[in-house]
């Protein structure tokens, strides 16, 4: 690491720290408060962590400015192009693209852990028929640690390896299994015939009454969907898998935590919330009317599926999924979709308007994929169980390079109190 520092000084005491500043492969370069409050006294103060970094990590660059999002140094442009979901979880987890044994090896792993424990089944009998599928995702996948007690030995590499390629490979047979429990019907079992999108089809949509086979269309659109979402740096549920993790819980607890991180509105459930909304505003005449309440600092209503705590241009994923949304749309679905043609004209006003324009409020990757979804006859609550599917590579290859890191120590923020000062204990007869 580069010997730069940055001096630090109280104005009141003439106290100062010289701060290590790092620099890594590219992004701006950070000041190391390791020390600060041993040499200062004080703590740093950043709601939200808008401007500090939490850990190093080599797997996923994004850059907000530019548009920029890299997994393992590839640009996702050219991942989305040429690749395929299985290919870059390999590249999540490993570092580096597979050879083609490599890559064959690893497919045949996930392959033959996609089923989960058969008395697993019972556990979705415990939710009623309409419960969310996200609630459903989070109870379940946290309650994998019960059946797997062979391999969580969290300190055995071997052992977290095991866990990570469970999670990947179980991931869409608990999504299609929750699914299929909401709408009553059979749960189908996963096929070693199909690729890993195409399994996720068949166990959403076969049933035992006859043979179904999965639109190539639709499983090169989750494929791609899938890359899109696979990773994201520390976002929300990628940081809260990590503080879990910090604790040495086991893996599918942290991956639980995760899920129900994703879940929120303003994460991963923005992709449902859009939608929701598109329903509301119903018709391009009542754009004008839904953006000045989004404008509105005195209105809840906010533009689902626009802004980006990082990404102050374009999201490179919206544009990729925009483009998706087109050959759905084209080859699948009725072509003059309404949301669609709502969705390309919210966004064609919302990014001529000045608010929008001055806070670089773009699409994000939520705002397009739902209408792929709903063209594949994907329900909306089953939205974030999609991101979630994606975005388990990613949460479990952060898991790994934290476990692997050994510097690696709990996490545990502090704050400012503002709280009542010290005071005595008054009994309750002279309160
Ligand atoms: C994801 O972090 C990741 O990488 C996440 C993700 C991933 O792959 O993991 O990319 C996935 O979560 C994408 C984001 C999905 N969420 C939404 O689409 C929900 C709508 N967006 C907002 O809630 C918001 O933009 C966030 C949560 C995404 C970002 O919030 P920030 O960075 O804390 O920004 P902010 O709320 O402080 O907003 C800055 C300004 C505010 O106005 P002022 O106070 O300056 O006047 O922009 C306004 C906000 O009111 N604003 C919006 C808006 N988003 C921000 N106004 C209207 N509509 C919006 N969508």
């Amino acid at each position: 690491m580069s010997k730069k520092t940055m001096t630090l000084t109280d104005n009141a005491t003439g106290r100062t720290a010289e701060l290590p500043v790092h620099k890594g492969t590219a992004g701006p370069e950070v000041v190391d408060i390791t020390r600060l409050y041993r040499d200062m006294g004080v703590f740093t103060f950043d709601p939200g962590f808008v401007a500090t970094g939490s850990c190093r990590s080599s797997i996923t660059y994004i850059d907000g400015d530019a548009g920029k999002l890299w997994y393992r140094g590839y640009p996702i442009e050219q991942l989305a192009e040429k690749s395929n979901y299985l290919e870059i979880a390999y590249l999540l987890l490993y570092g580096d693209l597979p050879v083609r044994q490599e890559l064959e090896n690893f497919e045949n792993i996930i392959r033959h852990h996609t089923m989960i424990n058969e008395t697993l089944k019972s556990f979705f009998d415990g939710f009623h028929y309409n419960a969310h599928p996200m609630a459903i995702m989070v109870g379940v996948v946290g309650s994998l640690s019960a059946f797997y007690h062979d391999s969580i030995d969290i300190h055995n590499p071997r052992h977290r390896e095991i866990s990570a390629h469970r999670m990947i490979a179980k991931m869409p047979t608990i999504a299609a299994a929750s699914y299929k429990h909401n709408i009553g019907e059979p749960f189908i079992y996963p096929r070693n015939d199909l690729d890993y999108c195409a399994n996720f089809l068949s166990m959403m949509f076969a049933t035992p009454c006859e043979p179904y086979e999965p639109d190539p269309i639709a499983v090169k659109a989750v494929n791609l969907l899938f890359i899109l979402h696979a990773d994201h740096e520390q976002n929300a549920s990628t940081s809260t898998v990590r503080l879990a993790g910090s604790s040495q819980a086991n893996p599918f607890a942290c991956i639980a935590s995760g899920i129900a991180s994703l879940w929120g509105p303003a994460h991963g459930g923005a992709n449902e919330a859009v939608l929701d909304m598109l329903r509301q505003i119903g018709d391009v005449s009542n754009i004008d009317k839904y953006i000045l309440k989004a404008k509105d600092p005195d209105d809840p209503f906010r533009l689902m599926g626009f802004g980006h705590r990082v990404y102050k241009n374009h999201d490179p994923r919206a544009t990729i999924i925009r483009q998706i949304c087109h050959e759905v749309l084209e080859n699948i679905a009725d072509t003059d979709n309404p949301m669609f043609e709502l969705a390309l004209r919210l966004e064609q006003v919302a990014l001529e308007d000045e608010y929008f324009v001055e806070r670089k409020l773009y699409p994000n990757v939520d705002f397009y994929s739902g209408i792929i979804y709903q063209a594949l006859n994907i329900p909306a609550t089953m939205f974030t169980v999609m991101f979630a599917i994606a975005r388990t590579v990613g949460w479990v290859a952060h898991w790994m390079e934290m476990m692997d890191d050994p510097d690696q120590r709990i996490g545990r923020p502090r704050q400012i109190y503002t709280g009542a000062p010290q005071r005595d204990y008054v009994p309750l007869d002279k309160r």
